[in-house]
């Protein structure tokens, strides 16, 4: 009993009320994290609401600089200011973060993981654990097992990223958009600058002076620090599209080494939360109607690209809020 005692943790969510945050919730109900207690924290408009944790009504609480006292591990997905305001005062009062935004990602001082990839680097955190960018952690499952057989010389990426990415109120703009759009209203204000529903937009995040956006220089910088290879080479473009949950990603990928693809598959059938689905004539490939509620990322679509001496084509998918952030995020927890 008093070894059970000392395992379980005290554990607050930031952004409980968010779309990652509820994620987060039904992750650690479903998966019997021991908790000694929950304390859920959001924005002083959710301050009193309620909810519903193993059948028990817990009350949202505001986040303040005196949220932290007693917690052992925070979980923050409340954007990245909210982080680098908190994160530093949750550390001081005891507690261990593991934050969901891009505030840390590329701090030196602070460990990025894929538990899958490199759990080994969560042992010199300093207090805070950065989560990698959805479109990045289910990218590095398939890198790093090619990359570690045949050398990667250089990949390119196209994201297909759903709307969730951008939280709650992108969920509601795409089914708001789309029912006015049906029944022939015309939609006067966008909450993603432009229409999202029938429509694509090549921007995610701001804009960078080198004409790419910051979400395509996090898949960038974030896929290095990840395989600790800092000349490897990745180029990206980021698009967002009219799917609520599943981000997908068309990537090509040029090797060193000569490889067959029945190869590239065993290496990534040893992965693990990786599924290949891969069989045409069955019309059987990733989608993210398929991936959404999943937390194993799903990749297919692999063939050779002929145009280069040792090239590789592929198709993948995976629920950009569970294995994307929610699932990544507890499986950090679980490790700590
Ligand atoms: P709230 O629901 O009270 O606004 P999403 O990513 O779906 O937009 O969710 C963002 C989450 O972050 C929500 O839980 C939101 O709470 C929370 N949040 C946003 N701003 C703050 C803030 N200043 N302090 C605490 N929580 C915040």
């Amino acid at each position: 009993m008093k070894n059970n005692h000392k395992i379980k943790k005290v554990v607050a969510v930031v952004g409980a009320t968010g779309a990652v945050g509820v994620e987060i919730l039904k992750i650690l109900e479903r998966r019997r994290f021991p908790m000694a207690k929950l304390i859920l924290l959001a924005s002083e408009r959710s301050e009193g609401k309620t909810i519903t944790f193993k059948k028990k009504k817990i009350k949202v609480r505001r986040l303040t600089e005196d949220s932290f006292k007693g917690v052992d591990i925070a979980l923050f997905s409340a954007g990245s200011s909210v982080s680098e305001r908190y994160a530093p005062i949750a550390v001081k009062s005891g507690a261990v973060v593991v934050d969901n935004t891009s505030a840390f990602r590329m701090d030196p001082s602070v460990p990025l993981v894929v538990p899958e990839i490199n759990p080994e680097d969560l042992k010199w955190h300093r207090g805070i654990i950065a989560n990698p960018n959805c479109s990045t952690i289910q990218m590095v499952l398939v890198l790093k097992p090619i990359h570690e057989r045949f050398k990667i010389k250089r990949v390119i990426v196209s994201t297909y990223q759903s709307v969730s990415g951008a939280g709650q109120s992108a969920i509601n703009a795409l089914l708001n958009e789309s029912m006015l759009k049906l029944s022939g209203t015309k939609v006067k204000k966008h909450v993603m600058h432009h229409p999202i529903a029938f429509n694509v937009i090549p921007q995610i995040d701001l804009f960078l002076s080198d004409g790419y956006t910051k979400e395509e220089l996090k898949m960038m910088n974030e896929t290095k620090k990840i395989l600790h290879d800092d000349s490897f080479k990745l180029t990206a473009t980021c698009v967002r599209v009219p799917v609520l949950r599943g981000h997908s990603e068309a990537v090509n990928i040029e090797t060193e080494k000569q490889f067959t693809i029945s190869e590239i598959k065993k290496e990534l059938s040893k992965m693990k939360n990786l599924v290949i689905e891969d069989s045409p004539e069955e019309r059987l490939y990733p989608m993210p109607i398929h991936a959404e509620g999943r937390f194993d990322t799903f990749v297919g679509r692999i063939r050779k690209d002929s145009t280069v001496p040792h090239g590789l084509n592929c198709w993948i998918v995976s629920d950009n809020l569970l294995k994307g952030a929610a699932f990544n995020a507890v499986q950090i927890a679980e490790l700590l």
